[in-house]
């Protein structure tokens, strides 16, 4: 959601084992931890670009890498396996990003510093008002970038929980979005790696989180909305 998770300590956790960190980005442009960045912690880090994240290129995305040779490799990678023209090493795809594409990506960073200090301060305005649901808990020292603004309902159920969306959309035409309702473990796709997994803390939040709107086109008007909209849903039990 743009809150990084605690990167030192899975640093650790990897050097400890021998394995290979890379970090999930993609919701995370500009985050930070005692002001150093994500996508500097790990072998490698990837960017999504995609329209809704906090900036776009329209598509694509980009992988950061202190290590010459991971970033020689996801460059072949990308074009088709070759870094000399068709002396192929490596099987590869066609992931380039166009070229119109990243001239979008190129004006979207220029704007991003902004954009993110809007959406730090709207988030702000969110937590310091809003009573009546747990707000986001930023660790001292860390940067977020609040991709998105999630509140828990807390001890809610998943039906609960739509109610009380659906409230703030037909009462106060405030929209939200649920992401990731249905946790990984429990997935079509992934369920059958993980047979029998119960994951009680995960289905808990998964049914209880709720993402209000926090982009930095919102007026102090629309804040506000969202707040009397969430305390006076959460308050009734929507
Ligand atoms: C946390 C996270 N990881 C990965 C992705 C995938 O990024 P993309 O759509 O650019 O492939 C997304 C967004 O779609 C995401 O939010």
């Amino acid at each position: 959601y743009g809150l990084p998770a605690n990167m030192p300590a899975l640093k650790e956790i990897a050097d400890k084992h021998g394995l290979v960190l890379f970090e999930d980005c993609a919701q995370a442009h500009a985050a930070a931890i005692d002001g150093k960045h994500v996508g500097t912690f790990g072998t490698f880090g990837a960017f999504s670009f995609y329209p809704t994240k906090n900036m776009t290129a329209g598509e694509g995305g980009m992988i950061t890498t202190s290590d010459p040779e991971v970033a020689r490799k996801a460059a072949m990678i990308r074009n088709q396996g070759m870094e000399k023209r068709y002396a192929n090493e490596l099987i590869g795809l066609n992931n380039r990003l166009t070229d119109i594409n990243a001239a979008i990506g190129r004006v979207q960073l220029t704007k991003l510093a902004g954009w993110t200090k809007t959406r730090q301060a709207n988030a702000a305005f969110l937590s310091a008002n809003i009573t009546e649901a747990v707000t986001p808990f930023v660790p001292e020292g860390y940067t977020h970038v609040y991709h998105q603004y999630t509140i828990r309902l807390e001890g809610a159920t998943g039906e609960q929980r739509d109610r009380f969306t659906k409230a703030l959309k037909d009462e106060y035409n405030v929209g939200s979005g649920v992401y990731y309702p249905i946790p990984n473990h429990r997935l079509p796709s992934l369920a059958p790696y993980a047979p029998g997994l119960d994951l009680p803390n995960t289905e808990k939040v998964a049914s209880e989180c709720v993402s209000l709107p926090v982009h930095p086109s919102l007026s102090q008007e629309d804040l506000e909305r969202i707040v009397t909209a969430v305390n006076a849903a959460a308050k009734a039990g929507a």
